[in-house]
């Protein structure tokens, strides 16, 4: 009997159908999320034999959504967020509420019961994370203002459907459903025990992850960094990441998502969150592609001919209710048009979390299969129009823009909430410079363009090279390092120029940006052979007497010249005591 394939029958045909489908469908210009969608619609209503184990898929999918909230999470600045708060906050909460009000009365008149129609409605009342930051990144928008409006409005959504993820069992029963034995931990009990119970494990769990986090992770990731090895950092993200999830869940019975999304934010405090993030990103992308395909296998083309209607109702809620809604908020808040159009057509679609909460309404049996149904039919939909419906918004805002009548509100709003929220992300993305600056030394071409000597290492090692930099700046006359002292550390100049006077000598050189000293103590164990003092402000890349030990033994070129440079620099000195000394006593006979 051959062994069971079934995962890899799953990963080989889900990721050459979304590949494939993919492709043809950038090719029609259309997002690629919907090719990953049909392969797991053809997937799962052609070859339904080969890979329908619904527990796998299920599983994939979750990697999918943890991966894709632990991005999330890792490119959560607190600052923006906080930053776009007035806009976002009441932005997210008013159009959950009522495009979920909109969702209820809508299933009324299909006959569905309260708990149906809330779970629908607020499966549709939030966009996905995914749709939305690949139309920003199309449009190059993703770091605009509006931009970052959007993504802000997008993750207090987002934070908001983790809070329904986690209460939604808590409330499963007395909504009418039925909560499984093996349901997210929820106990037996009044639904106030419940829902005081999960406030409890999640705030534990927030609180112990943001208080240990920011101390221990970033720490662990520089000290994997400067390994040197782009394995064990990879494995340390997904190490992290993972196990954050799953460990949390275990633990605090909260979703893998919500654990995933704050082991992002604890590693988005490291200055080296970019590196993880674009470390993790290939695999956030495949398995945030299985998911959609796994999305897709679920989907049953069948309910676009049995329920035009309601498919076409629900198509309708996404695209016109919700950019309305969007549009009125942004207006009503006094923000400019231009915000409420990017956020009208940024929002109008529906995702993940659509998917994850109408999977769980399901399990609990809150909303009947139907529902999913509609909702996978919306969002296929509402994913493919979303290019045009961002095409009708540029036509309209070039049209508003270009009026004398409309540029004013347009482009500023009524009041002073926009020219505000320009000041409050300037000031927020000032502050990130500074914090970077602080933590920063280089990047690695700054680094080669001021320093030849590491002309020879490659990208990787000089960023791997600038983990062990730290930078120390000094002011004019302040004695870097005296003669005769222990040597600790070796100094590369970046800016300013210091004085070196030899020990015992009279002569001083000077020396400036791209020069190095401190090197000949740490090479010969020896004490410091000069005086060292700023001649003006001055900035350098410090390395430890450690790290500039492992530096030359790594790379022997880098050793050769620098031995070459101290030799050359001992023997001047030699000559400098020499000719002093001369100067100093005329030469007696027979000395
Ligand atoms: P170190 O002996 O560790 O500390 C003092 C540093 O001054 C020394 O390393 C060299 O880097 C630098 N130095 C000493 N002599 C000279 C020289 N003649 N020219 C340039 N730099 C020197």
């Amino acid at each position: 009997m051959p062994h069971d394939v079934t995962l890899i029958a799953t990963l080989a045909v889900g990721f050459v159908f979304a590949f494939v489908l993919g492709y043809f469908a950038h090719r029609l210009r259309l997002p690629p999320l919907v090719g990953y969608l049909l392969a797991g619609v053809m997937i799962g209503r052609l070859a339904p034999g080969v890979v329908a184990d619904s527990a796998i898929t299920g599983q994939l999918a979750e990697i999918g959504v943890m991966l894709l909230m632990f991005g999330v999470g890792l490119h959560f600045s607190t600052a923006d967020l906080m930053a776009v708060r007035r806009i976002a906050v009441p932005g997210a909460v008013v159009q959950i509420a009522l495009a979920t009000a909109i969702g209820v009365g809508m299933t009324h008149f299909w006959g569905w019961n309260f708990g149906a129609g809330l779970v629908l409605g607020l499966s549709l009342s939030v966009a996905s994370t995914v749709v939305l930051l690949k139309a920003l990144e199309e449009r190059n928008a993703v770091s605009t203002p509006n931009g970052r409006i959007t993504i802000g409005w997008l993750i207090v959504e987002d934070l908001a459907m983790v809070l329904t993820l986690v209460l939604l069992p808590a409330f499963a029963e007395a909504l009418g459903g039925h909560v499984p034995a093996d349901g997210h931990g929820i106990g037996e009990g009044s639904l106030l025990a419940n829902l005081g119970q999960t406030l409890v494990k999640v705030t534990a769990f927030v609180l112990i992850v943001l208080f240990f986090g920011p101390r221990v992770m970033p720490w662990l990731l520089r000290q994997v960094a400067r390994t040197g090895s782009r394995e064990l950092f990879t494995l340390c993200v997904l190490a992290v990441s993972l196990g954050i999830a799953f460990g949390s869940a275990k633990l605090f019975d909260v979703s893998y998502a919500l654990g995933a999304f704050f082991a992002g934010v604890v590693l988005s405090e490291s200055d080296l969150s970019h590196k993880a993030a674009a470390n993790s990103l290939p695999l956030q992308d495949a398995f945030a592609v299985l998911f959609f395909v796994s999305v897709g296998m679920m989907f049953n083309p069948a309910i676009l001919l049995e329920q035009p209607g309601k498919v076409l109702s629900v198509l309708g809620l996404i695209i016109v209710g919700k950019s309305l809604l969007a549009l009125g908020i942004v207006l009503g808040l006094g923000y400019p048009l231009s915000t409420g159009l990017t956020a009208a057509a940024a929002l109008a679609q529906v995702g993940e979390f659509s998917f994850i909460l109408a999977g769980l309404g399901i399990a609990y049996k809150l909303m009947p299969v139907e529902g999913l149904s509609l909702i996978l039919a919306g969002s296929i939909l509402s994913i493919t129009l979303s290019p045009a419906l961002f095409a009708l918004v540029d036509w309209i805002g070039g049209r508003l823009a270009a009026s004398p009548r409309w540029r004013g509100a347009y482009e500023t709003g009524r009041g002073q909430a926009y020219p505000r929220l320009l000041a409050e992300l300037e000031a927020s993305k000032l502050q990130l410079e500074r914090k970077s600056a602080a933590h920063k030394t280089f990047t690695p071409e700054e680094l080669v363009g001021q320093f030849p000597l590491f002309a020879n290492l490659s990208a990787e090692q000089r960023e791997v090279l600038l983990l062990h930099f730290e930078t120390r700046r000094v002011q004019p006359g302040e004695r870097v390092i005296r003669a005769g002292d222990k040597a600790n550390n070796v100094y590369f100049i970046s800016s300013g120029e210091v004085e070196v006077v030899p020990r015992g000598g009279n002569e001083s050189i000077k020396l400036g940006p791209g020069a190095f000293f401190g090197e000949m103590a740490l090479l010969t164990g020896a004490p410091r052979s000069a005086d060292v003092t700023a001649l003006d402000y001055c900035k350098f890349l410090t390395l430890s007497r450690r790290d500039f030990r492992q530096l030359l033994k790594k790379y022997p070129l880098i050793r050769d010249q620098v031995v070459a440079q101290a030799s050359e620099r001992g023997a001047m000195n030699v000559s400098l005591l020499e000719k002093s000394l001369a100067e100093q006593e005329p030469p007696v006979a027979g000395n």
